[in-house]
């Protein structure tokens, strides 16, 4: 069984780095004397840990079936438009992200849904999302 301070160990790195590295993974490893193996599998089982470097601000625009009907589509254009940078990327100043692969966030009722760090944007407009992502920069 995987002691929770594995959990927190991962946790702590988020916070600290953004993203779960390799070293980390080896490091926190070795602290808890199991192998990287062990770490890598628990940090892939939780959505939380990503092995990826995130921006500062990470945006997220659903692409999920009510989203894409209702405009998510022009709004992730704009996004790779204006910041330079498609799914997955990151800036070169770090301060800007793209999620990959969103799908349904649970609110189709007001789509499209655009997510900002921890804000959730319900009928999102490109006017809006650009708007939001140059009070950013
Ligand atoms: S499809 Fe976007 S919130 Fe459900």
């Amino acid at each position: 069984m995987i002691p929770d301070s594995i959990i927190v160990a991962l946790q702590k790195e988020m916070q600290k780095s953004g993203y779960i590295s390799r070293d980390a993974v080896n490091r926190i490893a070795d602290e808890f004397c199991v192998s990287p193996t062990q770490v890598y599998s628990v940090a892939s089982f939780y959505q939380q840990f990503s092995f990826t470097p995130k921006g500062k601000n990470v945006i997220a625009v659903c692409m999920g079936t009510a989203c894409f009907i209702a405009g998510a589509e022009k709004i992730l254009a704009m996004l790779k438009d204006e910041l330079g940078i498609g799914e997955g990327e990151i800036t070169p100043d770090g301060k800007f992200s793209i999620q990959k692969n969103t799908r349904c966030l649970g609110k189709c009722a007001v789509a499209p849904v655009v997510t900002i760090n921890d804000r959730v944007y319900e009928k999102a407009t490109v006017a809006q999302i650009k708007e939001a992502i140059n009070e950013l920069r």
